[in-house]
């Protein structure tokens, strides 16, 4: 949630800041600004609005300077507001931050510096920041610590000592015209390293044009970026060795490809994913599992029952997860919003493992409830003892600092804000877990293993087909339901969070009102919403539900709802039933997931592309939801 980026070298840093910004927009589009130090000036320039805003601003102001950071934010302290955009400037202008995350203790930081004099000009908690390293500038001695390079690295370090939360900030000062200084607590931020030039970012894709040795900052670090290297330091001035790495991760990655949207170049790519999924996850020789998530052996040790947390649509995956884990391998399974979890855990059960699922790796929400279950648990007898699991599409993120077990998923850097191949990602990842703990645990004979394992193996070859069978049907679709203002999915048993997930999909990226119910509870209330106004998408695949759900459209249709069918190639009763179908290929009911969300996630695009929407930065959110 909010980006920033930061740039020191030999070229003109404007264009490299609004060029990585435009990479970070999807953490935050709310408004956009760059600061930049030049001839003894702080220069800022800032836009309300998304970063063309701040493009167009700066085609009429021309600065040489080769220093400076940029951000694009999300809003949560203060309006989108133009004098609420970072970067954010002490009384005097010389120093300029930005920041991601939220500073917790700021108004009484605030406060304190108004008494000595500070002058604030906007509502967010990022202005105190600006104002401390001032003071503490002021205040320190004469000539600079001998511990201290730089008088500037020294008040950023005394002032972040007085920082609560969770942040990570990126700092110019117009006397400092050779450093740009950063830091990270609980909030990420990578430094990439080039031939004589520096740069800082939220995250790698705005910076992967220039270079790819990078080196992601710990909690409690800081660093000092001037033209010559990179120093980096901990909280109490020690200075720490470290080197950059290689990032796998290729410019064209971040980029459209011919596609009008990310989102529909990503569900497009669902195949490779699925098929780089089976290729890492069941490439093994069978004993004792024919599933290699190279986890350690005691991970698979006593486990009695299993918690998952997560929010959105890793939430929904989970519950793909629980009902795989449950039914394959016979362990409990509860899965829990990670933002209820944190304030009301769970009784303490010995023998629990407990799975965090978020593609970011930085959700707010799902870090705090692990941080809290790892807490809660330490000091007890050893079956007590916290087992975290992590299933995550960045294992660098802070996600991986927190938890001893990474499955990563797949799907390759995702930039649309609705996920979509992370989503199929994170179902592959359950597929391997659930299946290997069923074939260790015996709870799963080889036939049936062998049989389904055989059947992930197609699914690739199916999502291809259901792209080109249903990019066509779901665009007509999306023409005659581009008005409509109410939609019910409906879906039961393991296809159940598809209907949720179908919902959510349309609801975040086209702003129709959408709901997924199962569809057996209709009856208890939701069917009073029915009328011919509300259609109703409900998903019937062969299986154990089968014919419920085929009841349950009946009587939607009944009430006048037109009923579109998730259904398979060639079911003459669907066809009878239905207005419309979407028909995927027959497979597994286990599997089945994995093919019915595609239709869903194309109706969601073409209605929301056929509305003129946003897609790829649908209002009010943002992809990596940093904030509680
Ligand atoms: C929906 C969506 C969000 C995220 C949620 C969790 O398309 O993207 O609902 O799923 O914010 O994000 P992660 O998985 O990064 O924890």
């Amino acid at each position: 949630m909010c980006g920033i980026v930061g740039y020191i070298g030999t070229q003109v840093a404007t264009e490299i800041l609004l060029a990585g910004l435009e990479k970070l927009e999807y953490r935050g589009y709310d408004s956009a600004g760059i600061a930049t130090v030049w001839e003894g000036d702080v220069n800022c320039v800032r836009a309300k609005g998304k970063l063309h805003n701040l493009r167009t601003k700066l085609e009429h102001i021309e600065i040489p300077a080769q220093i400076g950071i940029g951000h694009t934010r999300w809003a949560t302290h203060g309006k989108p507001e133009e004098h609420n955009a970072h970067p954010h400037l002490d009384t005097a202008m010389r120093i300029a931050v930005v920041q991601n995350g939220i500073i917790e203790n700021y108004r009484e930081l605030r406060e304190e510096l108004k008494q000595k004099g500070h002058q604030f000009r906007s509502e967010t908690d990022t202005e105190v920041i600006p104002h401390l390293i001032a003071e503490f500038l002021k205040n320190l001695p004469s000539p600079p610590l001998p511990t201290s390079p730089s008088f500037f690295l020294e008040a950023v370090r005394q002032a972040v000592k007085h920082l609560e939360g969770a942040f990570a900030i990126a700092v110019i000062a117009a006397d400092y015209p050779d450093e740009l200084i950063v830091v990270r607590q609980q909030a990420p931020l990578v430094i990439g390293f080039g031939q004589g030039e520096f740069f800082c970012a939220s995250d790698t894709p705005a910076i992967v044009a220039y270079t790819r040795a990078v080196l992601p900052l710990e909690n409690g670090e800081i660093a000092r970026l001037t033209p010559l290297g990179v120093e980096i330091y901990n909280f109490a001035g020690d200075r720490l060795k470290k080197q950059p790495r290689l990032l796998n991760l290729h410019p064209m990655m971040v980029e459209k490809q011919g596609f009008k949207h990310f989102m529909l170049k990503e569900i497009y790519e669902q195949p490779g994913v699925v098929r780089a999924s089976l290729e890492a996850y069941f490439n093994n020789d069978g004993n004792p599992s024919p599933i290699n998530l190279s986890l350690p052996k005691e991970f698979y040790a006593d486990i009695d029952q299993i918690q998952i947390v997560a929010c959105g649509t890793s939430w929904h995956a989970a519950l793909v997860g629980k009902y795989l884990i449950e039914q394959l391998a016979g362990i409990s399974t509860q899965v829990h919003y990670a933002s209820e979890y944190r304030y009301a855990p769970s009784p303490l059960l010995p023998n629990t493992l407990t799975i965090g699922v978020t593609q970011s790796g930085e959700t707010a929400d799902t870090l705090a409830a692990l941080a809290m279950e790892k807490e809660r648990r330490q000091g007890k007898e050893a079956k007590y003892q916290a087992r975290l699991l992590g299933i995550t599409n960045r294992p660098e993120s802070s996600l991986g600092h927190l938890v001893p077990h990474i499955i990563s998923t797949l799907a390759g850097i995702e930039i649309g804000v609705a996920a979509t191949k992370t989503f199929v990602a994170q179902l592959m990842a359950f597929y391997a877990l659930a299946l290997d703990l069923a074939a260790r645990r015996q709870t799963i004979n080889p036939d049936k293993l062998a049989d389904i394992i055989h059947g992930l193996r197609q699914i690739p070859k199916e999502i291809e087909a259901t792209l080109e069978s249903q990019e066509k049907l779901t665009e007509h679709l999306a023409h005659e339901f581009a008005e409509t203002q109410d939609f019910i999915f409906l879906g039961r048993g393991i296809n159940f969070p598809i209907a949720l997930e179908g919902a959510l999909k349309l609801k975040e990226i086209s702003y129709i009102h959408a709901e997924g119910y199962p569809a057996g509870e209709m009856k208890h209330g939701p069917i009073a919403l029915l009328d011919a106004k509300v259609p109703v998408v409900a998903i019937a695949v062969p299986g154990s539900v089968y014919e419920k759900v085929i009841s349950n459209a009946q009587e939607a249709k009944a009430r006048d709802s037109r009923l579109i069918g998730v259904t398979t190639v060639n079911d003459g009763e669907a066809a009878e039933i239905f207005n419309d179908l979407l028909p995927v290929a027959t497979v597994d009911e286990l599997l089945s997931p994995i093919l019915t969300v595609i239709p869903l996630q194309l109706l969601a695009y073409h209605i929301a592309a056929r509305r003129g929407l946003d897609v790829d930065q649908p209002r009010n959110l943002a992809k990596s939801v940093t904030v509680e």
